[in-house]
């Protein structure tokens, strides 16, 4: 399902990759630490084998779907967000808003210009309304579901067309939720936001969409029982982990990853929060980009290539269909090595012609081939990384499930807001705003 080849990260084959010996001592050290976290599992390591709430969820969701829906809207932030994102980007069709009904809109932002131009496009008889926080108290989820609960309350039937997912015993949302006697799942105890896409968060928007989630849940748990059961090289998920370890210890600290397909650019987006917010603590962490192959071979590459040496590029593949170029202008001669052929051989030439300049000039490359993008390869991956991420935070001796950086900022909003709680933090930082400020203006 999914391949690592990594020849082009090893020393070998380019002088500022990495030693097989240190590789394999790496690796070991991995296995050890892998053997210990399965003999106490953390609680998202569950998420395949339970199938948390899989049949509150089917049940809820066929109630839903002999309605008539049209538009499916999401409310959710961070990890509450960004794994339904990468499913629907992966295993939808592209532009399916434009193609097919029910549509979805995720909002993670509270731009007030996109929030309301949302809610001129909902067809609102007809929407469905999830709204996702783990903690219940996040200011910016819970004013989204005050506008959108406030805009919809006229509707007779809305209270059945709201869905909380969120703890299951604290928070605003729950108590909201408890009062107005929502539809309720939850987040599993223990599993924060970024680690939580195989439960209810990122499995009931798909079930929503159609998507066969039994065969997502079924390939986390294949990738499951392969990172417990395989030893050395042959586990990708110690290889990975081992390989951006090592890559960041060198220097590379800057980690770009680049799908060559439009479909798993969701998937980096998913990633680059779970290496940043999992991974950037006590001074340390790679830094994750997302570039877009082929697209960004013509805005980012040549940073990639030519500047500083501190980058490791993750290049994904995977085949689409394919399309034939046509030969439309045969009185070009220039153009004719390119009539006759596909886009896919275009596609499978601009990567691996990318790859091998890359690593001419010296930057390592990882290539993830993947045979398909499917629910099961899906489920696969986010697994994958969930594993390699946690493992390489134990390398570094960081607990990746927290994000203390985070949380200054959310209280620093909150007293800004006008949050009693926080009066005087609010007037601490009045004093402060008001003792200098470095502001030119046109
Ligand atoms: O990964 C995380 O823990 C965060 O990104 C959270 O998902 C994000 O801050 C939203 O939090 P909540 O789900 O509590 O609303």
């Amino acid at each position: 399902m999914i391949h690592l080849d990594y020849t082009y990260c090893l020393k070998r084959k380019n002088p500022s990759g990495v030693s097989e010996e240190e590789l394999a001592q790496t690796i070991s050290r991995l296995e050890i630490l892998n053997e210990k976290l399965h003999e106490n599992p953390y609680p998202f390591m569950r998420l395949p084998f339970e199938k948390y709430e899989l049949y509150e969820m089917k049940q809820k969701a066929d109630e839903i779907k002999n309605g008539q829906i049209e538009d499916i809207l999401l409310l959710g932030i961070g990890g509450s967000a960004l794994g339904a994102y990468a499913i629907f980007n992966a295993l939808l069709s592209p532009y399916h808003n434009y193609l097919k009904k029910p549509r979805y809109w995720i909002l993670d932002n509270i731009d007030p210009l996109t929030i309301k131009t949302v809610a001129e496009l909902l067809n609102k008889e007809k929407t469905i309304l999830i709204v996702i926080s783990k903690s219940g108290e996040t200011p910016e989820t819970l004013t989204q579901f005050m506008f959108f609960f406030k805009l919809l309350e006229d509707l007779p039937d809305l209270k059945n067309r709201i869905v909380v997912i969120t703890d299951k015993k604290r928070g605003s949302l729950k108590r909201i939720a408890d009062e107005e006697r929502l539809f309720t799942l939850s987040v599993p105890e223990d599993v924060g936001g970024r680690f939580s896409v195989l439960s209810p968060v990122g499995m009931f928007p798909s079930l929503l969409l159609g998507l066969d989630v039994e065969s997502i849940l079924l390939g986390a748990k294949k990738m499951a029982e392969h990172i417990k059961g395989s030893n050395g090289e042959k586990n990708i998920g110690l290889l990975l982990c081992a390989l951006l370890y090592l890559m960041d210890k060198k220097g590379k600290k800057i980690h770009v990853m680049m799908p060559y397909c439009d479909r798993l650019y969701g998937f980096s987006e998913w990633f680059r929060q779970l290496e940043a917010e999992s991974l950037g603590k006590d001074g340390k962490g790679p830094t994750p980009l997302l570039a877009r192959g082929v697209t960004d071979q013509h805005s980012q590459l040549q940073l990639y290539v030519g500047g500083p040496k501190d980058k490791f590029l993750i290049f994904i593949f995977a085949p689409s269909i394919d399309l034939p170029i046509p030969m439309s202008f045969p009185y070009v001669d220039e153009l004719n090595y390119l009539s006759g052929r596909t886009f896919g051989q275009l596609f499978l030439s601009e990567f691996k012609a990318t790859k091998l300049s890359a690593s001419e000039a010296g930057v390592p490359v990882l290539e993830i081939d993947l045979d398909n993008v499917s629910c099961e390869t899906i489920g696969a991956l986010f697994y994958l990384f969930e594993m390699a991420i946690v493992l390489f935070g134990e390398l570094l001796g960081i607990n990746p499930f927290d994000q203390p950086g985070v949380e200054k900022g959310k209280i620093y909003t909150k007293a800004f807001m006008g949050s009693p709680s926080y009066s005087d933090l609010l007037s601490q930082l009045k004093a402060q705003e008001g003792l200098e400020e470095f502001k030119v203006s046109f």
